[in-house]
Formats: structure tokens, C-alpha cells, sequence
């Protein structure tokens, strides 16, 4: 029997090339040999947009739709709404015992995303909700109602994967062994830097390409990348690897251009603004079958929609068949 995979993403937007790099295409690696549970984590995207649940309701069709153009197939993985499924908020709850409030509050993912919002919690998280403090509970009850064994993330879930683990083995050792614990893959790719050479790639940095970007975004942007800074003129020798345009030519173009731009580059027969030009050729091309496969979803929303119920109908199955266990191990099967 093929393992479970499970795992999430919050509908607040777009991907962009990060998301594709960073976990989109180690998902399409993993979708022939799991059972794949991917969940639209709508409860969780509105623990920091509560206030704004047109934005989270928009992106769950959005994101829906990106990763079904990454090459994501509806019939090997499940595609589900987080909030349709009731037993995960019920787990959530069961769960809140077996974690101190104090433990949530040296989570690091928790810790470094509050200090990120302080419109929101405040300057010092002083003003931090009941309901973001507790996130990691609610994403442990995500990954266990599912029974969710593998649980591809980037590196700055882990300790959202470990504070799960913890929760698991406290309910197992009061209520019997009834939960599994999950164990993470890493997605084998880096993380991605921004057009700019900033780490983060992110739209209110405006460093990053997203999947749906048409050729004139894509153009303006490429055109803005960060190249050597010590290349004044056109032939003057530089350096590839502290130029961005080099860096994204390495993730869409293919290795015989890659080679070439290098060496060009190095021995100064190439210009900056040539190589911008045949980076936005690359990266249309690298786009187009990506955005073709989009187009059809965005022409059929029906079938959106149809993806979407019929994986959360198969998630709502499969959460229920463990709330029974779950339930008669706490002795609340009435
Ligand atoms: N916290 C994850 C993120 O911000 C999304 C997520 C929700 C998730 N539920 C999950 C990831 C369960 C892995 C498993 O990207």
C-alpha cells in the first residue's frame, strides 16, 4: 500500500517561481508514488487575514489552479478545503490540551512570523490572537486526521513538524497508540532568490516571477535583475555568479545556453541587456506549457470546482474513518 502524504499550503496568493522551485516540482515528483493529500489551508490562511476572507476565498481557486498547471494530477493527488473539513477544527480542539501555551510561544516559525506582523500582533506580539498562537495545534490536526506519514515542507515548517510529533506522542502515551507521527522530506531544491539578490522573494518586494505573469511583467521585471555591479560596459568581463540574470538563466534555460552564457560572460563578448533578452525568451518558454495548462482551468472553472469537491470529498472520508478511532480512544464515542 502506497504511503500518505500530506500537506499544505495558504491560500494569501499566487506562486511564483520560489513556490515552484522550492516545493511545487518535488510535488509533481511524489504524486506517482503516495497517496497525496493537499490541502488549501483556507482556516489557516485566515488566522493572519481574518479580516479579509474575500482575499482567502479568491486564492483558494487561484492557488487551486496554479498547481494544477504545475502538472499536479486530480486523479493521483487530492486536492481538499481545509475548511470543509470539521474534523480537523474538532482535532484542533482535543489537541489544545496536550500543548502549553508557552511551548507555542518559543515555536520559531510562530516567533519569527509574529515579530514579521506587527500591524497585526503588535510590536512586541502583544496583541497576538488565540487563534495564531495555536496554528501549529490546528496543523497537527490537519497532518494526523489523515494519518498523514510524509509531509513535504520547506525548511522553515520543521519546527511546526516537530511541535506535531510532540503532540502525537502526548496523546498516544495517555490515550493508546492511535496517532502516527509524521516525518518530513525536505524539497531537494534551494531556496530561490529574488530577481534583486534578495533571499526572500515575495510580492511586496516585487522580486519574484509569478506562474500567471504575461510577457510584459515578465519583461519589465527580467529587465530590473540585479547583474554584476562591477561591469560598466558592455564588454567588460564580470563575474556570473554574483549576477541574478546568470542565476535565472541556471533555473530555465537549458545547460548548453547555460555554458555559454558563462563563458561569454566571463571572457566580456556578452552584454547585460542581450542576456536580459534571451533570459525573457527562456522564461516564456519555460512558462508556456505551465500557463496553456492554466488557461484551461481558467476557461473551465467547473472543473475547479469539480477537482476541489471531489478531493475534499475523499479527505472528509478519510478524516472521518480516524475521528471514530480518535474518538473512541478519548473515550467520547457516545
Ligand atoms: N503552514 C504551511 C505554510 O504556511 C501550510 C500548511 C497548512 C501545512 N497545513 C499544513 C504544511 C500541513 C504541511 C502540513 O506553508
Amino acid at each position: 500500500m502506497k504511503k500518505t502524504i500530506l500537506t499544505g499550503l495558504r491560500p494569501t496568493g499566487n506562486l511564483h517561481l520560489g513556490h515552484y522551485f522550492g516545493a511545487g516540482q518535488n510535488y509533481v515528483r511524489l504524486q506517482d508514488d503516495y497517496d497525496f493529500y493537499l490541502e488549501i489551508a483556507d482556516v489557516q490562511a485566515l488566522t493572519d487575514n481574518f479580516d479579509n476572507p474575500e482575499k482567502v476565498r479568491k486564492n483558494v481557486f487561484e492557488i487551486t489552479k496554479d498547481l494544477l498547471a504545475i502538472g499536479l494530477d486530480p486523479n493521483k493527488v487530492h486536492f481538499f478545503i481545509q475548511s470543509q473539513i470539521p474534523e480537523i477544527a474538532e482535532l484542533t480542539v482535543f489537541y489544545s490540551n496536550l500543548v502549553t501555551v508557552a511551548r507555542l510561544q518559543r515555536n520559531p516559525t510562530v516567533k519569527t512570523e509574529i515579530s514579521q506582523k506587527k500591524e497585526l500582533f503588535g510590536n512586541n506580539g502583544e496583541s497576538i490572537t488565540y487563534g495564531f498562537l495555536g496554528y501549529p495545534v490546528s496543523q497537527a490536526a490537519d497532518i494526523t486526521a489523515f494519518d498523514g506519514e510524509v509531509v513535504p515542507v520547506g525548511d522553515d515548517q520543521l519546527p511546526l513538524l516537530e511541535q506535531c510529533r510532540e503532540i502525537v506522542r502526548k496523546f498516544n502515551s495517555i490515550y493508546g497508540n492511535v496517532l502516527k507521527e509524521p516525518q518530513q522530506v525536505l524539497s531537494k531544491t534551494t531556496r530561490v532568490k529574488g530577481l534583486d539578490g534578495n533571499e526572500k522573494m515575495g510580492k511586496s518586494l516585487g522580486n519574484a516571477i509569478y506562474l500567471v505573469d504575461d510577457d510584459e511583467t515578465i519583461r519589465t521585471k527580467v529587465m530590473g535583475a540585479v547583474t554584476d555591479p562591477s561591469k560598466i560596459k558592455k564588454d567588460d568581463p564580470a563575474n556570473p555568479d554574483v549576477c541574478m540574470v546568470y542565476y535565472y538563466h541556471k533555473l530555465v534555460n537549458n545547460e548548453e545556453n547555460i555554458n555559454k552564457i558563462c563563458s561569454e560572460c566571463k571572457q566580456g563578448s556578452r552584454g547585460c541587456v542581450q542576456c536580459k533578452k534571451e533570459l525573457i525568451e527562456a522564461m516564456k518558454s519555460f512558462l508556456e506549457p505551465i500557463q496553456e495548462r492554466r488557461k484551461f482551468y481558467e476557461d473551465n472553472p467547473e472543473e475547479v470546482k469539480k477537482v476541489l469537491e471531489e478531493g475534499t470529498k475523499a479527505a472528509r472520508e478519510k478524516a472521518m474513518a480516524k475521528m471514530c478511532e480518535i474518538k473512541k480512544a478519548m473515550k467520547i464515542d457516545y
